[in-house]
């Protein structure tokens, strides 16, 4: 056996604002997990790390408008979390949270062993300032155009829109989130960490040392960040919620919430070795331990630059090995938001699918948005599910554990003269877990849960091979059964044992049919599957079969659909969507808006334009001619179904060239708040040419 290596693997703290959702756990959780699974059965001593991010500008904000102390709040999504993480089987090995003492602890000791070593720049600067709340405004407490990209809705720290991070001073035209109003400019006294100092050693560390081991997702990011230019970051806050800044003459500032939550990893670390009697340090400071942090797209920055950053000037810790960011999960098509309440939430789901955590866990798998985004959908979580947990591994699991009963009494039958099928096929089986493994270990658990499914079609196929079905063979070809058989459980007990870091709940129910326990073989179970010894000894017993998997109804997709549309019906009339609906424009003359000559068209014909995806060519009848209109709709309507449209036509909008067609004239819409597009609709009687005024 080689010997044993050890993983300090952390998963995103998630904020405790709101309950975990798919896009979460698709994203980090499910894909962490398998990992730290895969690792304990390979007998590698794992230390897997999370716990909740109780501090930050939106907890604050969200306590306060429900009339709540913040610690209310997180103590109200700490435990909705952590119940349901528990209960959907993500084996963390400590769940910690950042309001525990001993975070701040670990937090205020790391920020003074910097304080102290001269690592920061102490800097009084202007930061924006909301005199009618009386507040700073850091962070989420202030909403501006981002400086990069244009993104009219950016955070102080962040913009959602292109994931850059930046000063709230960076915004463009910023507004106070508090109040509305226009923030002034303020003195106070900070903090930095100076990041532009750590651009080289970044670049040779990350860009020139993992060119090749680093996902490219992440790599791209980090490039960029740093042919950008980094700056100093303010490390500290003007607020009242969260860790104070331990410094004299401090008062009423605390740390910045992404300063103090890295940390948390290691305070967990510390609270876990703690209670199981370990070293700590073994796990942050021994140059032999991988360190890595499973993450969303939205936090490369910090954990590749920021964090990175503060453990070097730190100078005790080791840095991660690898940060496998994952990509964006989008529900039936549209982002998914904790604020507008798109999403599935992993609690409510609990109590939807009871005792089916396998089926969610393998739907995420299977879709993970590992180099892009993509997409959930009801339906597509249901034909995974019929069509491939119930129809190829349930079925085939199934049918060995209940003829195996039925022939055998639920005994292990002897083999004799195995032919070439079944020793074929026992070989094959032994090369799983090095391929599914090797999967995994490059943070591909799509292909690794692909190439699980693939060793139970194989069983199927055998199972069922023309000619050689164990129930038509069984009265005058005994012996060829049994062998068969005896294959076939094999198989099981691999998919058994393989099933475990990606369908757990459904490899203990497995196990106990197969009435096989880990213990007999160590504790190296994944690497039994390769090795010389039978995986269940003929004459072992096995129990009865049990239901692995059931179909999933129509009527249990409708309700879920329906539980979605009840949300965007509610959002549509929300204080949220109204506050998002675009200020009236500058006031117009009479003159100006009768110099517009709008009038009823209709479309005759309309074409996708090659080699976009957004424009659509279309002929249009203004009753006095027929002319070319470009449109950017094609995202939003088929050719099909604009052709025969009455439509509202600016007809004396000057031409102008898209892609070298030109566009004469301009068909109005009405856009939503969620950026849906509908047609401004004269009435089908109106003739075409009839002027609007
Ligand atoms: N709470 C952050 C988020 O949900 C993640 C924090 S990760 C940590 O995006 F490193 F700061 F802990
Ligand atoms: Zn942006």
């Amino acid at each position: 056996m080689s010997s044993q290596q050890r993983f300090t693997i952390t998963a995103a703290l998630p904020y405790t604002n709101g309950p975990v959702h798919i896009g979460h756990l698709a994203g980090v959780y499910v894909p962490a997990d398998i990992y730290a699974r895969y690792q304990r059965l390979l007998g590698n001593d794992v230390a897997f790390i999370c716990g909740s991010d109780e501090h930050g500008v939106p907890i604050t904000i969200k306590a306060k408008k429900e009339g709540i102390t913040p610690q209310e709040l997180v103590n109200r999504y700490h435990k909705i979390i952590g119940d349901s993480f528990k209960e959907f089987g993500i084996t963390f090995d400590n769940y910690s949270r950042t309001s525990a003492q001993i975070h701040h602890d670990t937090a205020s000791a790391f920020f003074t062993k910097l304080y102290d070593d001269g690592k920061f720049i102490e800097q009084v600067t202007e930061q924006l300032y909301d005199p009618e709340a009386d507040q700073f405004l850091a962070d989420r407490f202030v909403v501006g155009t981002c400086p990069k990209c244009g993104n009219p809705e950016s955070y102080g720290d962040q913009c959602e829109k292109c994931g850059t991070s930046h000063n709230a001073t960076d915004l463009i035209d910023p507004k106070s989130a508090i109040t509305g109003n226009t923030p002034e400019l303020k003195e106070t006294r900070h903090w930095f960490l100076p990041l532009d100092q750590y651009s080289d050693w970044l670049k040779e560390w990350i860009v020139d040392g993992h060119a090749s081991d680093w996902k490219s997702n992440v790599l791209g990011q980090v490039k960029s960040w740093i042919t950008d230019g980094l700056h100093p970051r303010a490390v500290t806050r003007d607020l009242d919620w969260g860790i104070p800044v331990p410094v004299n003459g401090a008062d009423g500032k605390v740390l910045y919430v992404w300063f103090d939550a890295p940390i948390g990893y290691i305070s967990a670390t510390k609270e876990w070795a703690t209670r199981e009697g370990k070293n700590w340090e073994d796990y942050w400071k021994n140059e032999d331990t991988q360190l890595l942090h499973f993450i969303g797209k939205d936090n490369i920055v910090f954990h590749c630059i920021i964090f990175p950053a503060m453990l070097k000037a730190h100078g005790d810790f080791i840095l991660p090995e690898n940060v496998p960011a994952n990509e964006f999960l989008n529900l039936e098509d549209d982002k998914i938001s904790t604020s507008r309440n798109w999403a599935v939430w992993l609690h409510e789901y609990l109590e939807d699918f009871p005792d089916q955590q396998d089926v969610l866990r393998y739907v995420l798998t299977a879709n993970a948005p590992e180099t892009k985004d993509n997409n959930f959908t009801w339906k597509d979580f249901q034909a995974r599910n019929n069509n491939e947990l119930v129809a190829n591994l349930g079925n085939f699991v199934n049918r060995v554990i209940v003829l195996t009963n039925k022939y055998y009494d639920g005994i292990v039958p002897q083999t004799q003269d195995l032919d070439s099928r079944d020793t074929e096929l026992l070989e094959l089986i032994k090369t799983y877990p090095d391929k599914i493994g090797k999967s995994v270990e490059q943070f591909r658990f799509r292909e690794s849960l692909n190439q699980l499914m693939q060793l139970s079609s194989l069983g199927n196929k055998y199972i069922a091979e023309e000619g050689l079905e164990p129930w038509k063979l069984v009265k005058t070809e005994p012996q060829k059964v049994q062998n068969i058989m005896y294959v076939c459980l094999q198989l099981t007990t691999a998919l058994a044992i393989l099933s475990e870091p990606f369908l757990p709940h459904t490899s203990t129910k497995l196990k106990n049919m197969l009435n096989y326990s880990a213990q007999d073989v160590e504790s190296t179970s994944w690497n039994h599957v390769a090795g010389l010894e039978p995986l269940l000894p003929a004459n072992h017993k096995i129990n009865k079969a049990a239901l692995l998997f059931s179909r999933i109804e129509d009527e249990q997709v409708q309700a879920q659909l329906e539980k979605l549309q009840a949300t965007k019906a509610a959002n549509l009339g929300s204080a949220e969507t109204k506050s998002n609906l675009m200020p009236q424009k500058e006031e117009t003359n009479y003159d100006d808006f009768m110099k517009m000559d709008l009038r009823v068209g209709e479309i005759l014909t309309a074409e996708r334009m090659p080699k976009t995806d957004k424009l659509m060519v279309m002929t249009v009848d203004t009753g006095i001619d027929k002319r070319t209109i470009v449109s950017g709709i094609a995202q939003h309507f088929e050719a099909t179904d604009l052709v025969g449209r009455k439509v509202t036509v600016l007809a004396n909008l000057a031409p102008r060239k898209l892609r070298g067609v030109e566009s004469q004239g301009m068909i109005l819409l009405a856009e939503d708040p969620e950026g849906k597009l509908v047609f401004v609709n004269p009435d089908d009687a109106v003739v075409n040419g009839a002027t609007i005024a």
